[in-house]
């Protein structure tokens, strides 16, 4: 199919709809008829959640596309996933609402400079966090997410030597839960490295009964102040089996979407993050990347079958196997 030139320069197709074009109708529609599957991660917005076939945290999501039988896999999240996805499943098309969707953790990793860095350290088998290019994951021995990590690290002997990478404090995070040191990578998440302690303090203070539940991509001074620590499905599955009625939330404020919508009689405060430019009570808790999923970019990716994700033959052969290690062991 020709894809329209501007549409190509912008990265995803900005077609309006019909007047009076109920978006999730045709969306549901267009997936029953081109046998397509749409799946979101837990950081989208709440009519994309909606309008999912499945969501869930990066580990279900590529265990989903692994498995699924549809012949177009429409992946709401961000490029790593999508990535993910094709990597999986390479015979189908998959497709990603906005290819300028990326992730600033998986941008603090560069394949040369890993390349680099494993060439200085040969004797160190590579961890790599899923919020990886394909080309990181190409020079990985095991990738991990954070639902995973803790497992996937301790199945290595005590003694193996492992570089971890690129989220330094998610490696923190398994170095003290598992007694490993691990020389880490220097990376981060734009998102979750803006929590500030002072702001957690201040909300148990405020709620002193509340539970605190920390993504693990957040600084160690936050893991800290934690109840539990864990990938947005551990942080969802504690909010839904607890006793507790309230809870304090440091990670991306969408995943408060399906937190309320399993317990709507508990309450979920989501942590500011530190006062900056926005001040407090901006949206810096959200993800600007996952955010570029919207209803409309949707419903004309499945209309015109654009953007799709493709990764190079070389690259894709090399980048599945630390991901099906994974999975094999998950
Ligand atoms: P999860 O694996 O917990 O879904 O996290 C993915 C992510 O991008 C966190 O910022
Ligand atoms: Fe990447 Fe952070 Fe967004 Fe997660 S929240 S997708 S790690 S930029």
């Amino acid at each position: 199919m020709d894809v329209d030139k501007k549409w190509v320069e912008k990265g995803f197709i900005d077609e309006p709809a019909a007047e009076g074009t109920d978006l999730a109708a045709e969306i549901r529609r267009m997936c029953k008829e081109k046998n397509a599957v749409i799946l979101a991660h837990y950081y989208t917005t709440g009519d994309i959640q909606a309008v999912a076939d499945f969501i869930g945290d990066s580990l279900a999501l590529a265990r989903k596309a692994a498995d699924t039988d549809a012949d177009i896999i429409v992946m709401c999240g961000v490029h790593f996933m999508a990535e993910t996805c094709k990597l999986l499943s390479p015979d189908k098309t998959v497709i990603s609402p906005d290819l300028n969707a990326g992730c600033s953790l998986a941008d603090s990793c560069r394949a040369e400079d890993l390349r680099k860095y494993r060439e200085e350290h040969p004797d160190y088998k590579v961890v790599s966090y899923v919020n990886t290019t394909a080309a990181v994951k190409a020079l990985t021995d095991i990738v991990v997410t954070s639902g995973n990590a803790k497992k996937i690290v301790d199945s290595f002997p005590k003694d193996e030597k492992l570089i971890f990478g690129p989220d330094y404090n998610l490696g923190s995070y398994i170095n003290s839960v598992t007694g490993r040191d691990m020389l880490l990578w220097n990376g981060g998440c734009h998102v979750h490295e803006r929590f500030s302690a002072p702001d957690i303090v201040r909300l148990k203070k405020e709620h002193p009964g509340a539970e605190v539940l920390v993504h693990p991509e957040c600084k160690g001074p936050i893991v800290a102040l934690a109840d539990v620590v864990g990938s947005t499905a551990v942080l969802l599955k504690h909010a839904v089996e607890s006793g507790t009625k309230e809870f304090i939330v440091a990670t991306e404020a969408g995943i408060l979407y399906e937190m309320t919508r399993k317990c709507p009689e508990k309450t979920f405060i989501p942590v500011p993050p530190e006062v900056s430019e926005g001040g407090a009570g901006c949206s810096c808790n959200e993800c600007d990347y996952m955010k570029m999923n919207t209803l409309s970019k949707i419903y004309n990716a499945l209309k015109y079958g654009w953007p799709t994700v493709e990764v190079a033959e070389d690259i894709a052969r090399e980048a599945v196997k630390p991901i099906e290690r994974m999975l094999e062991l998950s």
